[in-house]
């Protein structure tokens, strides 16, 4: 993976929880383009690394822009970018990676955000306005001081194409989403991006009048449910190196390589990002990730092992 030193130019609020940070290059040339969508793994230090969505326009080449919300419970991310990092320090980031492409050939397009979700949706936004597309958002926040780029949204520039809905309780969030999604233009795309309980909602009522194949989706969070689904051993065939490595119930398949020396790129561990993805050639994957589309599942032939298991006895990887 390409590594990149970037230096922290600014740090500002978005919120009154989000700290923005904008990275330019250590070097001070030009940064690799970037498309809308598109999220970028930042080292934090001490094997720390976590993956945020780029919020600026990718018309921007000198400058990365990341928002990162205040977690309570952070895994270390969150504290470290706002408790450590400072301006002027210098981080090392991976390239750009894109697992939420914005289509080109939309009509129109409906994008929604859910709290901190409206960072990669704010890139969308700015990359269609700029390039005159019809496009609407609607950003689901708790109030007016929580949610991000607020002023920013509520510009003329963005001319009137942004609604906010604060503080509705889930049914009113239904109700609300019933209303935005009930009716779908011809060849409009769908881009959605929140907590896990406000994309379940969200998927759900669009599902009623939205095909598939119109419906994006991001997904920052782990899908816990599947996580804590039982759990067993079973063994990991390594194709191309040779080996049979037996994976217990307390390790993920990543983790348990890793202790017989076989590293697998891992990045978000929570199979989400797409880092670790690896083929499969034989055995039946127990998908417990949020990255492969259904249709990937049934086919059988691709796995996170950073989350996933095994269905059958023996997994027979490509690697
Ligand atoms: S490391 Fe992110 S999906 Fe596996």
């Amino acid at each position: 993976m390409t590594k990149l030193n970037v230096r922290v130019r600014g740090i500002r609020p978005a919120s009154a929880e989000v700290r923005v940070l904008e990275l330019e290059a250590a070097n001070g040339t030009p940064l690799p383009p970037f498309t809308p969508g598109s999220h970028i793994d930042v080292h934090l230090g001490a094997g720390l690394v976590r993956q945020y969505s780029l919020c600026n326009g990718p018309a921007d080449t000198d400058r990365y822009t990341i928002a990162v919300k205040r977690e309570t419970d952070s895994r270390g991310g969150s504290a470290a970018v706002h408790e450590r990092i400072k301006e002027g320090d210098t981080l090392e980031i991976g390239a750009p990676r894109n697992n939420f492409e914005l289509r080109d050939t939309a009509a129109h397009y409906v994008l929604v955000a859910g709290g901190i979700g409206v960072t990669p949706i704010l890139s969308m936004a700015r990359h269609l306005l700029a390039r005159g597309a019809s496009f609407e958002l609607h950003y689901f926040a708790r109030s007016i001081a929580l949610a991000a780029f607020h002023d920013e949204l509520s510009a003329p520039a963005f001319g009137g194409r942004v609604d906010f809905h604060y503080a509705l309780a889930p049914e009113a969030t239904r109700a609300k989403l019933r209303k935005i999604l009930w009716t779908r233009r011809p060849h409009a795309h769908l881009y959605l991006c929140g907590p896990r309980p406000f994309m379940d909602s969200v998927e759900d009522v669009a599902s009623a009048t939205w095909p598939p194949e119109a419906i994006h989706v991001e997904y920052f969070t782990a899908d816990q449910d599947a996580l804590a689904a039982p759990r067993g051993s079973f063994v990991v065939k390594l194709a191309r190196s040779g080996g049979d490595y037996v994976v217990p119930e307390e390790l993920s398949i990543a983790q348990a390589l890793a202790q017989y020396g076989v590293m697998v790129d891992v990045s978000c561990e929570q199979g989400v990002c797409g880092t670790c993805l690896t083929g499969v050639l034989g055995g039946e994957p127990d998908h417990r990730d949020s990255f492969l589309t259904d249709e990937e599942r049934r086919s059988c032939d691709k796995v996170m092992p950073c989350v996933s298991r095994a269905r059958s006895d023996v997994l027979i990887l490509d690697l």
